[in-house]
Order: structure tokens, then C-alpha cells, then sequence
């Protein structure tokens, strides 16, 4: 298994490319499956949990073109994709275990065939992941469903049907599975409660362009007009706002001055304030936004994670490693999953002084300074907190595990070293080599 050595103490200054967002990516990659045309997404991440996707769509009989890009100044690639007819509807435990919004094909399969097969996700490490709300909205719009050997089997011979729908937790993935379900389903669904998340509007315009009629993304309620059938649409997938959001933590944390070139804003409100709160200059560029700790003198602030506009649950791991050395206590509250504390443990092995009390809450207590260790991380955001606490630590941080940065950081170590800092991935056969 790779590994990633950082040698701690450079500070980070330029500029890094903010890729695609993964987790807009996901969704508008299942989106595809609505229609026998093809569907073009420019500004992909090469990330493995897109691989993972294109896997599962291959399986169902998609056909796919990969091409290598270059869009706003950065290499990326561009997919097409293409499902004339699904050869199978149903998404294998092997897959979704590895990834799991391998869910996502759900609503697109239903609606467009009437019949899917989606293996449940289970739980990970940051929490239980249920899909009640994602299953009684399908069920309300029609579909009979059962679980079965470990599988969501779902039927609606006839068309789903529009419905308003009240979500009791604006859900991410639920909202994309209804919002895609909804568009070839007979007459209106409304969706209350919705989650407003920028992915969400990214995959609404997708499908807007490909002939959905669809209002209210962005807001709660979202209303989907449904369509006899939609057809093919070039696409250009959004900034990755988490990306951003853990490469401003690393320019914060090591004192340093990067630009996050095609970052957006307003997409990054809430954290960026923290950083402002915290005394780091932040300003926008013509090309994004320019994050300046250089002469920040850092002061713990309070988090606590919420839905969209909130502070994203996605960044907790990475803006509580900022508040390690920074002046004073800080209290992060985590409301969207039930064991996202994950990382703190081996940031204590690093010399952080951390007090995590019951599963929603932690304070941090700054440190005058940390130092390295062999670490381990258990999911992709905690990776990127012990990668930002390796930066600043004295001497040697492995960070092991980095199959869960390979998720969701492209080029990780390029980007890095581009800004000055001193990192390298240590292959599992130079590993071996050099034991
Ligand atoms: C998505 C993101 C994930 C992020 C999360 C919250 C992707 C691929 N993943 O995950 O990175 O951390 O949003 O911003 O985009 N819930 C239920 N029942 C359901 C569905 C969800 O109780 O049927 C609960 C979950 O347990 C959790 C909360 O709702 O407590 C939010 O989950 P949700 O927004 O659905 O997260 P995901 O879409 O899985």
C-alpha cells in the first residue's frame, strides 16, 4: 500500500489548480444513464472513485470515451458516455462496497427501466449511511420495494409518479436521486426540504440541458416537471469547493500564500470566514480566490459543521487540524455524522492537545508546535488533516493509507510540491525495497 512522506516546516507559496468536484462528478455521471444519448463531462478529476464509477457504469452496459483535456488552464480529462440500452440493472455489492454512491444509479435505472437491483451501502467510518429517505420518496412516487439478500430491489412497471415529497433531512444524496428520478416520472414532484448544496444545482443544470424541466435548485424546495425522455448534453463539471477548502487550510497552517486558481467564493462563504475570523487575508482574484497567512497571527475559532450554506462536514477534519497551533481553544461540533472524529486520535500521536467529548464535539487547545509520526487514516478528509499536520511537524509524517486520499485529491503530491512543500508517495514496492 502507498504511503506518503512529508517532511514538515516549508511554508507554501503559488499557485494550485482547483480541479472538477468529485462529488458533483458522481451524480452527473449517473445522470448519463436517463437517456440513449451521450452524455460529454469536461473538467473531470482523475480520481479513483471516478474510476470506480466508470466500472460500475461499464458493468451496466455503458460505453465510454475518455479523453485527455485541458480546460481553464489545467489538464483534466473529458468522459462521454453512452447507455443506447442498460445490459444489466443491477449494481453489485463489489461495487458499491468500494464506493458507495454507486447508489446514485437508482433513481436514473427505476426511472428510465422500472426495474434496479443496488446492493445496500452498509456503514463506514465516518457513519451508518441510511437510505430510508432516498427508498420512501421512490416508494411514494410508486415503486415497490424490498430488501433482499443484502440488496435494494426496486419495481415500478409503470412510470413513477410525481409527487410532493418532504424530506425529514435535506440529503445530499437524496435530493440527486429524487431530482433524477423525478425527471421521466408522470407529472410534478416536489421536492421540500431539499439539500441546496452546489452539486446539486450542478447536476439540476446537467439535466436541464438535457431536456429536464427543473426550477428551485439551489433553494429547499425543488420542482421537477417530468418529461417523456431526455436526450444527450455537454457538461462542465464545477470547482471542486472541498479541494479549495483543504488546499486554503494548507497555505493557513503553514503560514503561507497560495492562490486557489478556479475556486469559487461564494461557494466557500462560511469557511472562508473562519479563516478571516482566524486573521488570514483572503481576497478574490480574477482567477479564483488568494489565501495570505504570511504574517497571520492564527486564533482559534469555533466550528460547527451544518448543511449548505453551513460549514461543510467535509472540511471539519481539515480546519480542526488548523486550529492545532493556533492561539487559544477552539470547539468543533460535527452535527452531520455520528463518528467523524476519526483523525484525532492519530493528531494526538503527533502532540496535539485534543479533547474529543462524546461523538459530537471536540476542542482543541493550541500547541506551540507538532512532530512527525508514522500515522494512519481511516477516510479521505482525515487523510488530507494528518497530510496538514505532517506539514508543519517537526522532522518526518508518513501518512499511510493514501488509497482514501486517491478518492478525492487529484494529483496531491504535485499540487504540494508545486507550492513548496516536501513530499513524496512512497510506492509499495520502493517500500519493501527499502525495509
Ligand atoms: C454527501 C457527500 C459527503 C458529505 C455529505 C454531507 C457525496 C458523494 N458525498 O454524502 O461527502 O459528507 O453529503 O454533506 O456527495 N441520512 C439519513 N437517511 C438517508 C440519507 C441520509 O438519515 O436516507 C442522514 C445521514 O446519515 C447523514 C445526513 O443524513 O447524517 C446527511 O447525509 P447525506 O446528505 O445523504 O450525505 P451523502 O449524500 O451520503
Amino acid at each position: 500500500m502507498d504511503k506518503i512522506k512529508i517532511i514538515g516546516g516549508n511554508k507554501l507559496s503559488g499557485k494550485i489548480y482547483i480541479s472538477g468536484a468529485k462529488n458533483a462528478a458522481l451524480p452527473l455521471i449517473c445522470a448519463s444513464l436517463l437517456t440513449k444519448d451521450t452524455v460529454t463531462l469536461t473538467n473531470m478529476p482523475e480520481l479513483s472513485d471516478i474510476k470506480s464509477m466508470n466500472a460500475l457504469l461499464l458493468q451496466l452496459g455503458t460505453q465510454i470515451d475518455e479523453f485527455d483535456d485541458f480546460v481553464d488552464g489545467h489538464p483534466s480529462k473529458t468522459y462521454s458516455y453512452r447507455t443506447p440500452e442498460a445490459t444489466s440493472l443491477i449494481a453489485p455489492y463489489d461495487y458499491v462496497r468500494k464506493m458507495r454512491a454507486s447508489y446514485y444509479v437508482l433513481g436514473p435505472l427505476l426511472a428510465r427501466y422500472g426495474h434496479v437491483e443496488v446492493s445496500l451501502p452498509g456503514g463506514c467510518a465516518i457513519g451508518a449511511r441510511p437510505m430510508d429517505i432516498h427508498l420512501s420518496a421512490l416508494e411514494q412516487m410508486g415503486a415497490k420495494i424490498e430488501i433482499k439478500n443484502g440488496y435494494i430491489i426496486a419495481d415500478c412497471p409503470n412510470k413513477l409518479q410525481g409527487k410532493r415529497i418532504p424530506f425529514n433531512i435535506a440529503s445530499v444524496g437524496a435530493t440527486c436521486n429524487i431530482m433524477m428520478a423525478a425527471t421521466l416520472a408522470q407529472g410534478t414532484t416536489i421536492i421540500e426540504n431539499a439539500a441546496k448544496e452546489p452539486e446539486i444545482s450542478d447536476l439540476a443544470e446537467l439535466l436541464i440541458a438535457m431536456g429536464a424541466k427543473i426550477s428551485g435548485h439551489g433553494t429547499s424546495t425543488i420542482t421537477i416537471e417530468g418529461v417523456e425522455s431526455l436526450h444527450g448534453a455537454v457538461h462542465k463539471v464545477i470547482p471542486d469547493r472541498i479541494e479549495a477548502g483543504s488546499y486554503a487550510a494548507a497555505a493557513v497552517i503553514t503560514r503561507g500564500k497560495i492562490e486557489l486558481i478556479n475556486a469559487q467564493p461564494q461557494t466557500l462563504q462560511n469557511p472562508l470566514q473562519i479563516l478571516k475570523d482566524m486573521g488570514v487575508k483572503i481576497s478574490e482574484t480574477p482567477n479564483g480566490i488568494l489565501v495570505d497567512a504570511t504574517h497571520a497571527h492564527l486564533v482559534g475559532q469555533d466550528i460547527m459543521t451544518d448543511y449548505y450554506p453551513g460549514f461543510p462536514t467535509d472540511l471539519q477534519a481539515q480546519f480542526l487540524a488548523l486550529m492545532l497551533t493556533a492561539d487559544g481553544a477552539a470547539m468543533i461540533t460535527e452535527t452531520i455524522w455520528e463518528n467523524r472524529f476519526m483523525h484525532v486520535p492519530e493528531l494526538l500521536r503527533m502532540g496535539a492537545n485534543i479533547k474529543v467529548h462524546g461523538h459530537a464535539s471536540a476542542i482543541v487547545r493550541g500547541v506551540e508546535k507538532l512532530s512527525g509520526a508514522q500515522v494512519m487514516a481511516t477516510d479521505l478528509r482525515a487523510s488530507f488533516a494528518l497530510i496538514l499536520a505532517g506539514l508543519i511537524a517537526e522532522g518526518e509524517t508518513i501518512v499511510n493509507r493514501v488509497y482514501h486520499l486517491d478518492r478525492g485529491y487529484e494529483h496531491l503530491e504535485e499540487k504540494l510540491k508545486a507550492v513548496g512543500a516536501d513530499i513524496e508517495r512512497i510506492h509499495e514496492a520502493d517500500d519493501i525495497a527499502a525495509e
